[in-house]
């Protein structure tokens, strides 16, 4: 990284209205002027991408043109959307690559838009954004935290003095939305992870068990049971008793902040959990982790982690304000999370690689 005093003159000499304007006649400083500008105007614009995005799912766009490329009035046809006001939204989706412009004006799949096909997890995620989105509506009561959030609604745990009076009311749309989504998590860690040395694993937080029957898809002889708060409990037991996995998947109900788990087991994971919590409750799930490890066991803890680099850069814009929005956690990065773990009584902690980072990263840790 460069020194201190390099940026201290950098920030002074870009804060002036008057050396821009000079620095923009150099060849170098419209390379840059353009580039800053072009960053810029892409944060202040963000929030019409992302609902440019939002309508092409609500309106099922994607879908619709997966066959082939249709015309602007064969779409205002479908979505019931008068042609000249479609005509925005077509054009404005295919600047972001969301769509295609054809010839005779047809529009078809761009590469962005082709992707959110047969993207169940992405899809879920785009439309519950719907909440976030009001939460942002008063950015600055946001992050003052004088408002209430719709995100602490839904994420009912996250603000919980107890859990003990959660009901199966408060933790149906969020789990859910995380089995929704779960699959292209459990793509990741299973590709990065291997059970072959293993026996047992408990996934702890595992919500209705969707990353648990991935893994019982991958690893039929591994004894898998999912623990996850009693409300979330009874509707991961209705889940394996509807697919009729009741006797391949068990399910517990416990509070891993609070109390032991019955038994030991090879593995224990925690998936996308521990950035929703502040240090302290963290550091209680992974002592509870611990003592649920049989001897020679690992924990397996995959979430996204904040990093340098484009995808850690990019998880650390969204989960700071997302996780602030419902009331607890934060992203850490995997420094942060190795120093957790050490407290919490692990002593070597590897990272495995994922092959989008941005979906998760992994680390396993021993005793
Ligand atoms: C973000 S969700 C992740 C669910 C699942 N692991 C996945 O990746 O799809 C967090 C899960 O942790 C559970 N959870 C939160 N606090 C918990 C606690 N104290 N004890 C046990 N589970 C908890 C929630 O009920 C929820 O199912």
């Amino acid at each position: 990284m460069a020194p201190a005093p390099f940026f201290n003159l950098r920030n002074r000499l870009l804060s002036s209205a008057s050396f821009r304007r000079k620095a923009e006649k150099l060849p170098f400083g419209q390379w840059l002027a353009r580039r800053h500008a072009g960053r810029l105007f892409r944060i202040a614009g963000g929030f019409i991408h992302t609902q440019v995005l939002l309508s092409c799912v609500r309106l099922n766009l994607f879908e619709i043109l997966r066959p082939r490329p249709l015309t602007t009035a064969e779409l205002a046809a479908r979505t019931q959307i008068p042609e000249d006001r479609l005509r925005h939204l077509l054009a404005a989706a295919a600047a972001l690559d969301l769509l295609k412009r054809r010839r005779r004006d047809r529009f078809g799949l761009g590469p962005l838009g082709a992707a959110m096909n047969e993207n169940e997890a992405v899809t879920a995620f785009v439309l519950h954004h719907d909440a976030f989105y009001q939460d942002l509506i008063d950015p600055v009561a946001l992050f003052a935290g004088t408002a209430e959030t719709r995100m602490s609604s839904l994420w009912s745990y996250a603000t919980a003095r107890t859990t003990d009076n959660l009901e199966r009311d408060d933790v149906r749309a969020y789990t859910k939305l995380m089995s929704e989504s779960q699959s292209m998590v459990a793509e990741q860690v299973l590709d990065a992870f291997s059970f072959a040395e293993s026996k047992s694993l408990i996934d702890i937080g595992g919500g209705s068990g969707a990353f648990a029957k991935a893994v019982a898809a991958r690893w039929p002889e591994l004894a898998i049971t999912v623990a996850d708060l009693p409300p979330v409990a009874d509707i991961a037991r209705q889940s394996m008793l509807d697919e009729g996995l009741e006797r391949r998947i068990d399910v517990i109900g416990i509070d891993a902040t609070s109390g032991d788990i019955p038994g030991t087991y090879d593995v224990v994971s925690l998936v996308r959990i521990i950035h929703d919590h502040d240090d302290d409750r963290a550091l209680q799930i992974l002592r509870t982790a611990r003592a649920a490890l049989s001897e020679g066991g690992r924990l397996l803890l995959a979430e996204p982690m904040a990093a340098r680099n484009l995808a850690g850069v990019l998880n650390d814009a969204y989960f700071q304000v997302y996780l602030l929005a419902m009331g607890s956690g934060r992203p850490r990065r995997s420094g942060e999370l190795k120093r957790l773990l050490k407290e919490a009584g692990f002593s070597s902690v590897k990272r495995c690689k994922t092959r989008v980072p941005l979906i998760t990263s992994v680390l396993v840790a021993r005793p």
